[in-house]
């Protein structure tokens, strides 16, 4: 068997995880549900929801996956050995690679938009040929095909560098220029006239826009942004060395995830205040409403918005692929450690499995339109399955492992590296995750069933 690898320092760390979660969860995601939601007051309580809900479920995953060194299913067998819980382990590998075949479906958007913003086709061209691209382009047959494959393949070749070479050093080089590359994004959009509307309606929180099914969905969005509940953040985890601190890898990653993700809303809300066009678009706000605003923008300076569009559609790809190494690499630690695959083999398994499941998906927008199940299309049921209840599932049954089937004294072990580190916010940290967190989950598979 090949030899188990980490990752390199607490810089490492935090970049690897971050990777894993700014991806579409924030650029395409948050800022459409932002919008829906009413702004300012969503975003409060997404903040309070990702360090009160989905910060222990993260802290329960980095002590399940470096106490036990192994992937999901191998954590399972060795922390409880002959129980079900290996079944949890398994549903967490599984889950992942669902949820990557969709998202590598909108990866591969994300590189056909790349591809045409290179090509200038977002400026100076007649505003009815880019209203309808999108829906022309995703339920065509061969090209969002082809653009998936693209996804997958680069994710691949990533993988197949290991853990240091190829997940490690992507990130790093990635993630500072990630995080340039929107504040320039969000610099641009700011100084557009009429811009101010889309500033004042993030920073200006009207709560009396929230609801019930407010909280849910910023509970919903914390859970996805931070890649929580598939096993993903539990094999991480794995490759931490026994001297980090998990409460700074944690805490590290979750500022970086909510600072990219309000960056991302100041990118897209003034832009899309400055065109005149609703916040509450919805899930085409990114590539139906920005290739608009950036050829209404171009008509003035035609190359200062083509490079902004090719910047724009760059950064969601690169953030996409991040988050998209993170998942497969769980699929792959699986496959390596309890079947003994070399990481090559496992890298071709996994991919090919993904491969297919988002060929459907990819399809379900085109020529399998007519195909539901549940009455969803291939991609959406697919995606409600794996956002609505196996993340969700997956996340409770990680803190009810860590909260209620551990000892409390191997947990603060493992949290404090054997006492070694400041123990002062342990007692708060085991608490969120022995009862909080699983209430919050709780509550989120019920507003799932009801609202
Ligand atoms: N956190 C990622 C995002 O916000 O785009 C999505 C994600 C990555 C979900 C990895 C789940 C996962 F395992």
């Amino acid at each position: 068997m090949e030899k188990r690898e980490n990752f390199g320092g607490r810089l490492s760390v935090i970049l690897a995880m971050a990777g894993s979660a700014i991806g579409l969860g924030n650029i395409w995601r948050f800022p459409y549900v932002a919008g829906e939601q009413g702004g300012g007051a969503f975003i409060i309580v997404y903040i309070l929801a990702s360090f009160i809900l989905a910060l222990p479920i993260f802290f329960s995953e980095t002590i399940i996956g470096r106490r036990s060194g192994s992937n999901a299913v191998g954590a399972m067998k060795k922390m409880a050995p002959g129980t079900r819980w290996k079944w949890i382990g398994i549903m967490t590998v599984i889950s992942p690679m669902i949820v990557l075949s969709y998202y590598s479906v909108v990866g591969g958007w994300s590189v056909e938009y790349l591809f045409k913003a290179l090509a200038f086709d977002f400026t100076g061209v007649p505003s009815d040929s880019i209203s309808g691209f999108f829906s022309r382009f995703i339920s065509s047959t061969w090209e969002p095909v082809l653009a998936h494959t693209i996804f997958i393949a680069l994710t691949a070749g990533i993988i197949l560098g290991g853990v240091k070479k190829g997940i490690e050093k992507f990130s790093k080089l990635t993630m500072p220029i990630l995080f340039l590359l929107i504040v320039v994004i969000a610099v641009y959009s700011i100084c557009l006239p009429g811009a101010r509307g889309g500033v004042d309606y993030l920073l200006k929180p009207d709560f009396s826009k929230i609801s019930a099914g407010t909280i849910a969905s910023a509970m919903g969005q914390a859970f996805f942004s931070l890649s929580l509940g598939v096993g993903t953040i539990l094999t991480y985890g794995s490759y931490i060395r026994k001297q980090e601190n998990l409460m700074v890898s944690g805490v590290g990653t979750a500022v970086a995830d909510i600072s990219f993700a309000i960056l991302a809303g100041f990118a897209i809300m003034p832009a899309v205040f400055a065109a005149g066009i609703q916040p509450g678009a919805g899930p085409g706000l990114v590539f139906e409403t920005l290739p608009f605003i950036f050829n209404k923008m171009g008509a003035r300076i035609p190359w200062i918005s083509a490079v902004v569009a090719i910047i724009f559609f760059l950064t969601i790809l690169v953030a996409a692929l991040t988050s998209a190494i993170s998942m497969f690499e769980v699929g792959v630690a699986y496959l390596m450690e309890e079947k003994g695959k070399s990481r090559k083999k496992a890298t071709l398994q996994v991919g090919l499995f993904c491969w297919v499941i988002g060929l459907l998906c990819s399809l379900s927008f085109g020529p399998l339109s007519g195909v539901h199940i549940f009455g969803k299309s291939i991609f959406d049921f697919l995606d409600s399955l794996c956002s609505n209840w196996l993340m969700p599932l997956g996340g409770l049954m990680f803190t009810l492992f860590v909260g209620w089937k551990m000892s409390r004294s191997d947990v603060e072990d493992e949290f404090t590296n054997h006492r070694k580190l400041n123990r002062r916010g342990f007692p708060l940290v085991y608490f969120l995750i022995r009862y909080i967190a699983p209430v919050g989950i709780v509550i989120v598979f019920l507003s799932n069933l009801l609202l």
